[in-house]
């Protein structure tokens, strides 16, 4: 895969006077079934999450609240996308490397997963994720 397969996907969003409201479907704005979901939240000043690659799972992350920075690198060129709105979700396909940093206060990152949790299925050796190369 390849920084091209990344897509930043516009959620729909409801705007009413009592609140908005977004929703995300699978096999719709998440382009594959969703197996689980996870989230990150207390992350203190400074700290990074990642810092790995899957080998099949596939996700769409959203900053629910606050906001902070994801990471991609394809093994040749890298990318930052910086969420700060509940009404967009980043899709990563398999095969990219991530990290993610500069979270702000009380951010909270809400991550849908189209695998059960398997950490065989992580690439955490950066230098092994770039001589790997099968995703380029
Ligand atoms: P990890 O995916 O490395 O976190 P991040 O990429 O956000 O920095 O996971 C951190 C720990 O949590 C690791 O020990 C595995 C565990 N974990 C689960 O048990 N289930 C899950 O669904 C996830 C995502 C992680």
């Amino acid at each position: 895969m390849s920084l091209e397969d990344v897509k930043l996907i516009k959620l729909p969003k409801i705007l009413d006077e009592r609140g908005n409201l977004s929703f995300l479907e699978q096999n719709a704005q998440a382009p594959f079934e969703i197996r689980r979901v996870y989230w990150i939240y207390d992350v203190p000043g400074g700290e990074e999450r990642g810092g790995h690659s899957y080998f099949v799972n596939e996700e769409v992350i959203v900053a629910l609240s606050g906001s902070f920075d994801v990471v991609l690198n394809d093994g040749h060129s890298q990318q930052t996308f910086s969420l700060n709105r509940s009404y967009y979700g980043l899709y990563v396909p398999a095969g990219i490397w991530r990290q993610m940093n500069n979270f702000s206060t009380n951010s909270l990152a809400f991550i849908l997963a189209s695998t059960d949790f398997d950490e065989k299925d992580y690439e955490r050796d950066f230098n092994k994720f770039r001589e790997d190369g099968k995703y380029l």
